[in-house]
């Protein structure tokens, strides 16, 4: 066994805990380095529980005094090791445990649990952070009230908040302290406990629920920060009407709280009324965030807020169970950011997403369930597999049950499993018992890692007007699953006729064949259409109905006639992806030999057509002149990938299409400039994704009408959104305009943690030789640290993930320097550092060379003493 490794913990081991707690009243008293929490527990032995010992998980926490019914509990009455406290021979009634721990806030580099960000104290506790505040049961199962009393030092914390609703606040007479106690009436387990503490500034409005209750709400940041905080309020209060609308679900405590931190782990956690965000997701300003940052905002408010219904008031049995609460929530999400912006221009943008981490994370070691079976350290579980993919199959139930079978399971769930901890057992049940389908099948898509390939070949008989549409399905093994089953594949299509008008109801006698729904159950399956009135081409997939790799057999004609023609403007993208990728792959095997590729025609006509046309939505036409991306044809490739082969077969393409496609992009570039003031809406957003594209492309030529195009785009900027397109375009390319400009951002932002987040990323990203020297530079950078995880992910992380050719340097240099800073990281912060070295997960597909260069820094850091459980979880994964 490697050193530091974790043992397995199974799904299948799952015990009901044998005590229960009902009441938790914690007093914390805050000193920057010596804060003490007293702790009341009101437990009793679980009546569906086994008997026996009581363990109380604790990390890193000194035990003070430990008393039972109010009588110190002898030495002999328990134990203590580095992993908890056990009470050996607990009463067989109910009792009261009080335990007083001692912590030190400001040595919390991990940030779980109780820790200290820029003077402000703050907690973490999913998944396991609140046994490194106190000594507790700490596992989603046990479901506690929890009343909180805060005390501090009012200079150093005016501000004290935690769950539920304020009761009482008071001085202490004598002192300069004072305190808080708050109340969550709501059964909650430890994970989602909060306390905020600290010189916060805030904003506040209300918002009134559908049957009239006022709800506080107020969002706590940094003082000086207060006037970036509107966007997030404003779609904080359109997240709680849409979930109302939505779903029926209305919010149920009197104040609903928001914090931004600078120094936090993820993106933001759902804590039981007191939200706590990573502040990039909360700070906004057209001079310092772009469009991307204002959707992103948007939908993360939106999604901690409905994790209130799924997630707090139904949460999880146990960890195996992450993607009731998340793959739930993110569809949530989609849904909600789809009903307030453009529904196609969202699901490109997911499916973009999850093809870039999850289709790569399932290609590799790192690959798993959606519902794993086996853990070492459930840190390494907040995946795009359990979120992105765990969104698909939520989509993929409500395609099969249709709107009203989804909304009558979804009712209820929440009527049935509200207040509890629930499985995906529980979860599928509402939706068969609702909608009276057998969902065993379904479940499988829990179960079963992989992506599945469909391939969809059609055959049409002219004389007898007849169609045949064979479907196959397959999956590819994983880490521990060599052999796979055929999945439940809903696959919404049309059949598209001639003149491109869509053939009604094709007639059929298959029975998997529903309206516009196929639904796939075997491995290879044959439907045919009958009456037609012309040979058709079939739509498959549309809207990306399930997340699968469709391999549709198309002609480049029939791509270019869905291109042009599809009703299904995700199908459309779809095409002009598909023909991309075709163009790309081939043109990079071309480089990789020294040959020179050449370009269809018929593919610049076809992006011509769309960027032209009017009747389009911008966003939408941004998003078919965006091509692949250089990880995109690698996961195309799977193997023996040569990443600066891929990069030289994009510059091209992009080269190319910015000279043929030069006078429309100059157009569009000028008719979409404006001088309206800034306005973060979708639509707007949309003109300018679009012209910002129209203007990469230009600057993709290279020749000096495109630079200079770029360097007065870059100067005239009124927005972050157009300064950072600018900046981006110019620093493709190292020399002095882009160094000027990089000097000039610095110069602007220079005092601006968000903004200088861009600056290193910008940097990192630079797809040239000199990229990694200057990145080593960077590191020393006085305004570097590797404490603020937001710093080390947009220097590193943006490297490892977003620069491939120079992370994949044939040298190993770009290797190693990643592996030099995930060793730095991880002591201090094992989980930064096992995220950062998920970036080697692809390392199998490369060529031989690099891939030998990549193994060897995995080794090297195998091979570490002390190496994190984090750390060596995915080292270990990624080398098996
Ligand atoms: N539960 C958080 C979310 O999805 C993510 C998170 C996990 C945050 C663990 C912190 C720690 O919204
Ligand atoms: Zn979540």
């Amino acid at each position: 066994m490697a050193k530091n490794q974790a043992p397995v913990i199974r799904l299948e081991d799952y015990t009901p805990p044998p005590y229960l707690v009902d009441r938790v009243d914690l007093d914390v008293r805050l000193e920057p380095d010596d804060a003490r929490v007293a702790s009341r527990l009101h437990a009793r032995p679980n009546p569906d529980g086994g008997r026996g010992e009581f363990f109380l998980d604790g990390e890193d926490i000194e035990l003070v005094s430990l008393e039972l019914d109010g009588v110190p509990l002898p030495r002999s009455d328990y134990r203590l090791d580095d992993d908890g406290l056990t009470i050996t021979s607990p009463p067989d009634r109910a009792f009261v445990l009080d335990i007083s721990t001692r912590i030190d806030p400001s040595a919390n580099t991990q940030l779980m649990g109780l820790y200290r960000s820029n003077g402000v104290y703050c907690t973490q506790c999913e998944a396991e952070g609140f046994r490194r505040i106190t000594f507790f049961p700490d596992r989603p199962d046990v479901l506690a009230v929890y009343t909180v009393r805060i005390e501090a030092r009012k200079s150093d914390a005016p501000i004290l908040l935690s769950n539920g609703n304020l009761v009482e606040t008071g001085d202490i007479p004598g002192s300069d302290r004072h305190f808080a106690v708050w109340h969550d009436p709501f059964p909650k387990p430890s994970y989602l406990f909060a306390l905020v503490a600290g010189d916060l500034g805030h904003v506040a409005d209300t918002f009134t629920t559908a049957s009239g209750r006022e709800v506080a709400l107020a969002i706590y940041v940094e003082r000086g920060k207060e006037d970036r905080c509107d966007y997030a309020l404003q779609a904080l209060k359109r997240s709680m009407r849409w979930d109302e609308e939505a779903f029926g679900r209305e919010y149920d405590l009197d104040v609903f709280n928001i914090v931004a931190v600078s120094d936090f782990n993820m993106g933001a956690m759902e804590n039981k009324g007191l939200n706590v965000f990573n502040d990039k997701y909360v700070l906004a300003s057209p001079e310092t965030a772009t469009d991307t940052d204002y959707a992103n905002i948007e939908a993360i408010i939106a999604h901690e807020y409905f994790h209130n219904w799924t997630g707090n008031r139904i949460t999880c049995r146990d960890w195996f169970q992450l993607c009731l609460k998340e793959g739930l929530t993110v569809f949530r999400d989609q849904e909600f950011s789809s009903d307030v912006r453009s529904r196609p221009v969202e699901r490109i943008g997911d499916v973009r997403t999850l093809k870039a981490h999850q289709f790569v994370e399932d290609a590799g070691p790192l690959a798993h369930p959606v519902r794993p079976e086996t853990y070492r350290e459930i840190n390494n579980f907040y995946t795009a597999t359990v979120y992105e993919k765990g969104a698909e199959l939520i989509r993929m139930l409500k395609t099969l049950l249709g709107d009203g079978g989804f909304r009558a399971g979804m009712d209820l769930y929440f009527d049935r499993h509200d207040g509890t901890a629930a499985t995906i057992e529980d979860f599928l049940a509402c939706f068969a018992e609702a909608t009276g389908r057998d969902l065993t099948h379904f479940k499988l898509w829990y179960r079963q890692a992989g992506t599945p390939e469909v391939t969809a070949t059609g055959r049409y008989d002219a004389a007898a007007k007849r169609y045949e549409l064979t479907l196959e399905q397959s999956c590819r093994p994983t880490p521990g699953q060599p052999t796979k089953e055929p999945l439940q594949i809903p696959i919404v299509f049309a059949l598209i006729g001639p003149g491109g008008e869509e053939i009604e109801a094709p007639r059929t006698a298959s029975p998997n064949v529903n309206g516009n729904l196929i639904e796939l159950a075997s491995p290879r399956e044959t439907i045919v259409f009958e009456d037609l009135p012309g040979k058709p081409v079939p739509s498959l997939l549309r809207g990306f109905s399930a997340p699968v790799k469709l391999n549709a057999n198309l002609s480049g004609d029939d791509l270019l006639f869905v291109a042009r023609e599809d009703r299904d403007a995700f199908n459309r993208w779809q095409a002009v992806q598909t023909l991309a990728t075709g163009i790309l792959v081939d043109a990079q095997a071309k480089f990789a030999t020294g040959d020179r590729p050449d370009l269809d025609p018929r593919f610049v006509d076809s992006l011509r057509r769309t960027a032209q046309d009017g009747d389009l939505d911008p966003a939408f036409r941004a998003q078919v002149l965006t091509l692949p991306s250089e990880s995109d044809i690698a996961r195309e490739l799977g193997r023996d990938v040569d990443p600066d082969a891929i990069h030289d077969a994009g510059e091209w393409l992009r080269g190319l299409l910015g000279t043929r496609l030069g006078g429309e992009l100059r157009d569009i570039y000028s008719r979409l400039g404006t001088n309206e003031p800034y306005s973060p809406d979708a639509e707007s957003a949309g003109r300018r994704a679009l012209r910002n594209t129209a203007m990469t492309l230009l600057a993709a030529t290279g020749d000096g009408d495109g630079i200079a195009l770029v360097e007065r785009h870059y100067r005239n900027a009124d927005n972050m959104t157009d300064r950072m397109a600018g900046l981006a375009a110019l620093t493709r390319r190292p020399g002095a305009a882009a160094d000027d400009a990089l000097a000039d951002f610095f110069e602007r932002y220079r005092t601006d943690p968000l903004v200088l987040d861009k600056w290193f990323t910008i940097q990192a990203t630079v797809p040239t030789p000199e990229a990694l020297p200057r990145i080593v530079d960077l590191t020393k950078n006085p305004a570097f640290s590797l404490a603020n995880p937001n710093r080390v992910r947009a220097l590193v992380g943006a490297f490892a993930a977003g620069n491939a050719t120079q992370f994949n340097r044939p040298d190993g240099a770009g290797y190693r320097f990643v592996a030099d800073i995930v060793l730095a990281v991880d002591r201090a912060n094992p989980q930064l550092a096992a995220r950062l070295l998920s970036a080697f997960r692809s390392w199998r597909s490369l060529e031989p060379a690099r891939r030998a260069a990549a193994e060897a820094e995995l080794r090297r850091i195998a091979a570490r003493d002390g190496l994190s459980r984090d750390t060596t979880d995915i080292v270990q994964r990624s080398l098996e």
